[in-house]
C-alpha cells in the first residue's frame, strides 16, 4: 500500500467515471487481489470467498452482456440512462467479482447447528470485508472503482461464459479504472447520533 490507511480509508470512493489507461500491470492486479482474498477475515477461518479478476477484453465482455440483459427488461424509452452507466463502467479496465461457496457455508451448518442460521449472515459480512479490502486497495494504487449488483440478473450468463462453479453464489461487481472524475462531495450524520462511547 503505497498511501497510509488512514487517508486510505478517506479516499475511497464510488467511482463511477473510468477509462482504460494502465496504472498497474496485469500481474500487479492480481497480486491485489490475491493478497486480498487470502488475508481477509472470514468466519471460522472458513475462507468462502470466490473471486473472478476480468481484465481487459473480459472485463468489456462482462458489461456487453450486461447490457444485453437489461436492454431485455428495461422499457425501450428508459434504457438510455441505463445504457449511459453501462458504458460508463465498461470504460473501465477491469471487474472484480465477488462470489461466496455455498458448498462451504452449507459445509458449516451441518458441522455446526447451533450457528445454522448465522453462516449465510457471517458469509456475507466476510464478503463485505473483502470487498472493502480491494476497493480500499485499489483507490490507494491510484484507481477508481465502485460496488454494483446486477446479480442475479447476470448469473447464469457470468456462470456460463467463465465457468463458474454452480455453488459460487455471485455477490456483487466492482467495476474499476483509470477515474475520469471524482466523486460528488459526501455529507456525513452527525457521529455523536451514531456512536456511544462509555469510559
Ligand atoms: C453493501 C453496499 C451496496 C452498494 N450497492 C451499490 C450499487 O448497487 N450501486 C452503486 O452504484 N453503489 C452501491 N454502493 C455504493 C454506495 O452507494 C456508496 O458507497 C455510498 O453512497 C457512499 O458513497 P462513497 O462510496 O463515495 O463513499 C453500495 C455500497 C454498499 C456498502
Amino acid at each position: 500500500m503505497n498511501k497510509d490507511l488512514y487517508q486510505a480509508i478517506i479516499d475511497r470512493r464510488s467511482f463511477y467515471e473510468l477509462g482504460k489507461e494502465k496504472i498497474l500491470s496485469d500481474e500487479e492486479l492480481a497480486k491485489l487481489v490475491r493478497h486480498a482474498v487470502k488475508y481477509a477475515p472470514s468466519a471460522f477461518n472458513s475462507q468462502s470467498a470466490r473471486v473472478l479478476l476480468l481484465l481487459g477484453n473480459e472485463h468489456d465482455k462482462l458489461w456487453t452482456y450486461t447490457k444485453d440483459i437489461l436492454r431485455e427488461i428495461v422499457p425501450a424509452d428508459r434504457f438510455s440512462p441505463t445504457e449511459a452507466k453501462l458504458d460508463a463502467f465498461r470504460g473501465g479496465y477491469g471487474t472484480v467479482l465477488y462470489f461466496e461457496d455455498q458448498t462451504i457455508v452449507k459445509s458449516l451448518q451441518e458441522k455446526f447447528p447451533l450457528y445454522q442460521e448465522n453462516f449465510p449472515v457471517w458469509s456475507l459480512q466476510s464478503s463485505g470485508m473483502l470487498q472493502y479490502i480491494v476497493w480500499t486497495t485499489l483507490v490507494s494504487e491510484g484507481y477508481g472503482a465502485s460496488l454494483q449488483h446486477y446479480n442475479p440478473l447476470i448469473d447464469e450468463k457470468v456462470k456460463k461464459a467463465w465457468n463458474i462453479p454452480d455453488d459460487w453464489k455471485l455477490l456483487s461487481q466492482m467495476p474499476f479504472g483509470k477515474p475520469l472524475a471524482n466523486p460528488d462531495q459526501k455529507t456525513f450524520l452527525p457521529l455523536e447520533d451514531r456512536i456511544k462511547i462509555f469510559k
